[in-house]
């Protein structure tokens, strides 16, 4: 949750659930802007339209439940679409996992035929240049901080804000922020970050957006890939 007014992610949201047909099964991100988008969803359902999430997230398994969206898992059904927020967005590729729960939200938007990103104006740059969370096992946290090093990075243990100790996962893992600096080929290091022993996934988002949703104080800038 950074950057941007309520208003400009409201607004992202509510245009994304817009997207979203009667019947189909929908990918439910992570976040605050996400969060407008489910609640629309709600606000949907409560009028007679059926919709099945497939949620990424405590966080948005227990929105879902709270405005009536029924859950369901990737075992059991594919989603039309995916909605969900982003850290960094340049072009269609991005960075995510502010929020640590990118293993699973790359997994749901992998299985949509279609993925929708919602935020606010804050998250665009020309170019990626924040640091990358890498969701790694507990066990694997020195092996796989000594490789990011070689590729030029600084790993930064995420720490929580509640605890003294790291942030722990929903899957029970550890989160390394790696700054690379401007990443000038978001592919090439997603594949180096990917072939890493003990990173259960990164947070670049390469060839995975399909539509990307900006919200204004006054609407919503719509973009097609
Ligand atoms: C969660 O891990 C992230 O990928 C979120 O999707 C991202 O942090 C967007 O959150 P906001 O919409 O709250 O900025």
């Amino acid at each position: 949750t950074t950057g941007g007014s309520e208003v400009e992610k409201r607004n992202a949201g509510e245009r994304a659930a817009e997207l979203v047909a009667d019947g189909a099964v929908v990918g439910l991100g992570t976040g605050s802007t996400t969060a407008h988008a489910i609640r629309a969803l709600g606000r949907r359902v409560e009028d007679g339209f059926e919709v099945q999430g497939i949620p990424t997230s405590y966080q948005s398994a227990d929105l879902a439940r709270e405005v009536g969206i029924p859950l369901t898992t990737l075992d059991d059904a594919a989603p039309a679409i995916a909605i969900d927020g982003a850290d960094r967005i340049a072009g269609f590729e991005l960075i995510k996992g502010g929020g640590a729960a990118h293993t699973r939200e790359k997994l749901v938007a992998s299985a949509a035929a279609r993925l929708v990103i919602v935020a606010d104006p804050s998250k665009e740059c020309e170019t990626l240049d924040r640091p990358v969370p890498l969701e790694v096992l507990p066990a694997a946290r020195r092996p796989v901080s000594e490789v990011v090093e070689g590729l030029g990075s600084t790993p930064d243990l995420r720490l929580a804000e509640r605890k003294d100790g790291p942030v722990v996962t929903d899957n029970g893992n550890l989160v390394l922020d790696c700054d690379f600096g401007r990443i000038e080929e978001p592919a090439d290091l997603a594949q180096k970050l990917a072939s890493i022993p003990g990173v259960l996934e990164h947070g670049l988002f390469v060839g995975l957006a399909d539509t990307v949703l900006i919200g204004t104080e006054t609407g919503v800038e719509e973009r097609e890939r």
